[in-house]
């Protein structure tokens, strides 16, 4: 099905070509309402390209044009924009295929890609904080509209399970480990032996060098610690996969750093074979003397020691995706502090030859109330799972006050879906680049730009539905009369707009922001005009109106990773 926006596109281009003119410009929803519903700066770039008058160029454009059956006749304004207004009878015939349509007037990309998406990917031996928040549900969103979208989606948990780190706790675990402490919170005191092992080989040479001997064993394949480090993984995993659980986030695949581990001396000959790597000082470089930024920074991919790290890993997993998995796009959401790794990554990846779109999603940081990272009380990092689990008591309290009719069944229930989307749509709802301060009464708020006033939008709309005793519109025709009522409508049939261009610059907010309108258009329409107490025909149009509004709600939401409540 095709949107207004690609409509008006086609038409307009066409009669562009009928005046003898380029494509130009772009034609784009009204950024005030006030002056209709999309608007077009194409006279004005005309103009200035040709030094021609843009309204007199308007005016050519306009008499080529035929948007009778769409739209008012189109008006020139200012300086040269021409502006749009939909007809009433075009948005209810829209609406209606919208409303009979399974995907809700969202076509399915034109050409359709593999794409990896890398994201999450905490670290074994530490918990997930909420650090891991913004790449999680950041990637999870982006993973689910490019899927509805009809890509086809490997998501990929690239978790930190080998490095230094696991020296130490392996000397942790010989020396230090409390068996009992173990089984009552496994990450716990996995943590706890790491970061006194930390501490002791910061002051103690000794240890230090015993760490050492620890991970060059791991190395070797030393059957006692590949034993203890298998354990530590799966305890790790344990922790991960509970607020995995809690935030209804799945993988497809969890390699992990240790997976590439034999690929890894095979990233290194192929790169010194082919020159894109030399040896420097005893170690193995890739230097990018053609690029200014990157000059006096060469990436290492084996150490002086023999050693390899993160970039050779990284190395071989873009091999891995593109030519095992065969992807034609990897999207890596990872945190801004690795924008000069992944710069290297790609730009190495480029030398030998990749063709795939590999793209770092990066985003900002989420601050405490006094605007610094934010950290628990005694400095640490919040811990995920904590933090989750306080959300959800939280929502409980709201629902509490609010319906104290509720059975606890129902109170558990709805608490998860607010509570966890709550947080999500905290997050998703910001320009995904911009730092934010984590605020609990905000976010819970049931007024604003926030997930509970969303879903009580969608509770609203489903008690009409029981009181009317129907589960949903038996109608698939509108009959559309009050301005409030073709306001929603013109709302309804822009998520089509919406859900593709998200992906343009990856930013669900986008989505959320246009989910937030549309609940707004439904409470003044709400307001405005009696849905089960008026006659037919507008009785069955209303309801289905009311029913659309909350099926857009539902699965907007639910490209956001967010459920939605029947009740609260
Ligand atoms: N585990 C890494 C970290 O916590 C993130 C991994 C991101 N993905 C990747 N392919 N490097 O920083």
């Amino acid at each position: 099905m095709e949107t207004f926006q690609s409509l008006l596109a086609k038409k307009f281009s066409q009669a562009l070509a009928k005046a003898g003119l380029p494509n130009a410009g772009e034609l784009t929803p009204a950024t005030d309402s006030r002056f209709g519903d999309y608007q077009t700066n194409a006279a004005l770039v005309l103009g200035k390209q040709r030094g021609e008058n843009p309204r007199d160029l308007a005016e050519k454009i306009l008499a080529q044009l035929d948007v009778g059956d769409l739209c008012e006749p189109p008006v020139v304004a200012g300086a040269g924009f021409i502006n749009f207004t939909l007809r009433a009878d075009a948005v209810e015939r829209k609406a209606g295929e919208v409303l009979r349509d399974e995907r809700l007037g969202v076509a399915q990309a034109k050409s359709t890609r593999r794409i990896v998406i890398d994201f999450g990917s905490p670290n074994v031996a530490k918990p997930m904080h909420v650090g891991h928040i913004r790449s999680t549900v950041l990637g999870d969103a982006l993973a689910r509209i490019a899927q509805f979208l009809g890509h086809e989606v490997i998501r990929d948990n690239h978790i930190g399970d080998w490095g230094t780190q696991f020296g130490m706790v392996i000397y942790g675990w010989k020396n230090l480990l409390d068996r009992q402490a173990l089984q009552r919170n496994p990450l716990a005191e996995i943590v706890r032996i790491y970061k006194e092992t930390n501490q002791r080989a910061a002051t103690d040479p000794q240890v230090r060098e015993a760490c050492r001997q620890e991970l060059v064993k791991l190395q070797a394949g030393d059957k006692e610690n590949t034993d203890i480090w298998n354990e530590c993984v799966a305890f790790s995993m344990q922790d991960f996969d509970h607020v995995y659980k809690l935030l209804d986030v799945h993988y497809d695949i969890q390699c992990g750093e240790s997976f590439y581990n034999d690929r890894l001396p095979g990233v290194v000959e192929r790169l010194l074979k082919s020159g894109t790597a030399e040896i420097s000082e005893g170690a193995v470089c890739v230097f990018f003397r053609d690029i200014p930024e990157l000059a006096d920074k060469p990436c290492i991919i084996r150490k002086r020691d023999g050693g390899f790290n993160y970039a050779t890993t990284d190395l071989a997993t873009v091999d891995y995706r593109i030519n095992d998995l065969r992807a034609d796009a990897i999207w890596y959401v990872v945190g801004a502090p690795q924008i000069l790794h992944f710069r290297q990554i790609f730009e190495i990846a480029r030398r030998e030859g990749y063709t795939a779109d590999l793209r770092h999603i990066t985003f900002g940081s989420i601050l405490g109330e006094d605007r610094k990272l934010m950290k628990t009380r005694s400095g640490e990092n919040v811990p995920l799972r904590d933090l989750l689990d306080e959300a959800c008591r939280r929502a409980r309290n709201i629902i509490e006050e609010k319906n104290p009719d509720l059975g606890e069944d129902d109170r558990i229930d709805i608490a998860e879906k607010i509570g966890i989307g709550a947080v999500k749509y905290f997050d998703l709802s910001q320009y995904r680049m911009t730092d934010y301060v984590f605020s609990w009464e905000k976010m819970l708020s049931l007024q604003g730009n926030t997930a509970p006033y969303l879903q009580n939008a969608y509770v609203r709309i489903r008690s009409i539905f029981r009181k009317a005793g129907e589960s949903a519109s038996k109608i698939d025709r509108l009959a559309l009369d009050d301005p409030a009522e073709i306001n929603l409508a013109k709302r309804l049939c822009q998520f089509a707009e919406i859900v593709p261009q998200v992906l343009n610059n990856f930013r669900p907010n986008i989505l959320a922001n246009y989910l937030f309108e549309l609940a707004n258009s439904f409470h003044t329409f709400y307001e405005a005009c009696p849905v089960l107490k008026s006659e037919e025909p507008a009785r069955s149009s209303r309801l289905a109106l009311c029913d659309l509004s909350g099926r857009v709600l539902e699965r907007g939401l639910d490209l956001l990773g967010i459920k939605v409540p029947e009740k609260m």
